[in-house]
């Protein structure tokens, strides 16, 4: 039922997407938003959880338009037997793919050109000057090894403009950060460099500025494997320095060098576990370190964060499906074939199917009292 629930929230972001995701669309829906300053890692954060290297990564400002990532748990099914009988070289398998909203129906199964995808979507809006554009790029990842999760990557936060960038970049990137997480239903993952002082963090400064009471942002340490010897994140995890009530979540990224040696993620995942299992100051909580405890905790936040939000989002979409009935109604059926009327069909019976989706998960939570 859970996993019904968030595809459903998928589906109905793909239906209001050609509305803008602006003030246009009669909802906002839950989705995990990264912040933080320009290189603490937040494209590191994000392919790690998705398991697979696939975003543009490294110094500088690479993150230059909002990336609206769909991760889309999806089982091998019996029918796909036959394609996995021929064996390609696991970088070209056929139960992994992407594809961009821009490009409908191309599946991308090689992951290099997912990635060369992004940055040429990204300079087609925003040149080539490291300037930035609030434009979404929408992309779906279908998978069996991920978890059902709806994520958006954001350019980081930077004071001082490189080459042609406008002067006011750093307020050009906070106001479109801003857009995105003081939405209530966004949740915020505040991602902070573990070897940089936390109480300096521009990242967690601005999510204070929209959830003041931490109710929706997860902290992220990274760089846990730079900090300097005999020193540690203890105080933070355990609330001593800036207190959230999700917590935060230790991991460890590839490095450049890293990146470079085209280390995989897999063995990246695997030496993150070793290194806390090992550490004599993590050694005692590792299942509470590192990447897969993360991803798990965004999924049973996110999941909350749904049903608690679920009274709202219902009434709005009744309001909005009311509004498209009497304008399907207005139209006449003669002209009942056109574009508009067959969009509005569509959109009206979607509304349909997730109100009485809802009506279901409703009363769960009656029964379940979150
Ligand atoms: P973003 O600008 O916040 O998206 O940061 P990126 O994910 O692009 O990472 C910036 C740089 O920091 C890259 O060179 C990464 O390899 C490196 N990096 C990120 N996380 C870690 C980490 O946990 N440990 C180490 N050693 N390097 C990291
Ligand atoms: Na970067
Ligand atoms: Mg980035």
């Amino acid at each position: 039922m859970d996993e019904t629930l968030i595809s459903t929230i998928n589906k109905l972001q793909d239906a209001l997407a050609p509305l803008g995701g602006g003030s246009a669309s009669p909802v906002d829906l839950p989705q995990i938003t990264v912040v933080g300053s320009q290189s603490s890692g937040k494209s590191s954060v994000l392919e790690n959880i998705v398991g697979r290297d696939f975003l543009p990564r490294g110094t500088g400002i690479v993150t230059r338009r909002p990336l609206i990532l769909q991760l889309i748990n999806r089982r091998s099914t019996p029918g796909s037997d036959k394609n996995s009988l021929i064996k390609l070289d696991g970088e070209n398998n056929q139960e992994e793919w992407g594809e961009f909203l821009h490009l409908p129906g191309k599946k991308f199964y090689n992951f290099d050109e997912i990635r060369n995808e992004i940055v040429a979507e990204t300079d087609r809006k925003t040149g080539k000057n490291a300037g930035i554009s609030p434009v979404p790029i929408n992309l779906r990842i279908y998978s069996p090894h991920v978890l059902t999760l709806t994520l958006v990557d954001l350019p980081g936060l930077t004071k001082v403009p490189v080459g042609d960038q406008p002067k006011d970049i750093e307020k050009q990137i906070k106001d479109m950060l801003l857009k995105f997480i003081s939405k209530p239903n966004a949740i915020i993952l505040s991602v902070n460099a573990a070897n940089t002082d936390l109480a300096n963090s521009d990242g967690l400064k601005l999510a204070r500025e929209v959830d003041p009471e931490g109710s929706r942002t997860i902290g992220v340490l990274t760089k846990v494997d730079l900090m300097d010897r005999g020193t540690d994140v203890i105080d933070i995890l355990a609330g001593r320095v800036i207190p959230l009530r999700y917590g935060y979540v230790p991991v460890i990224n590839r490095g450049q060098k890293d990146i470079e040696q085209r280390k995989t993620i897999r063995s990246a995942l695997e030496d993150e576990k070793v290194f806390f299992a090992n550490h004599p100051s993590y050694a005692s909580k590792s299942h509470y370190c590192g990447t897969p405890y993360l991803a798990k905790k965004l999924n049973s936040i996110l999941l909350h964060h749904i049903k608690a939000t679920l009274p709202e989002i219902k009434m709005r979409i009744e309001t909005a499906l009311k509004k498209y009935q009497q304008e399907l109604s207005a139209l006449g059926p003669e002209i009942v074939d056109s574009p508009s009327s067959i969009v509005l069909s569509v959109i009206t019976s979607f509304c349909k199917d997730y109100t009485s989706i809802l009506d279901g998960e409703s009363k769960d939570i009656s029964s379940n009292e979150l």
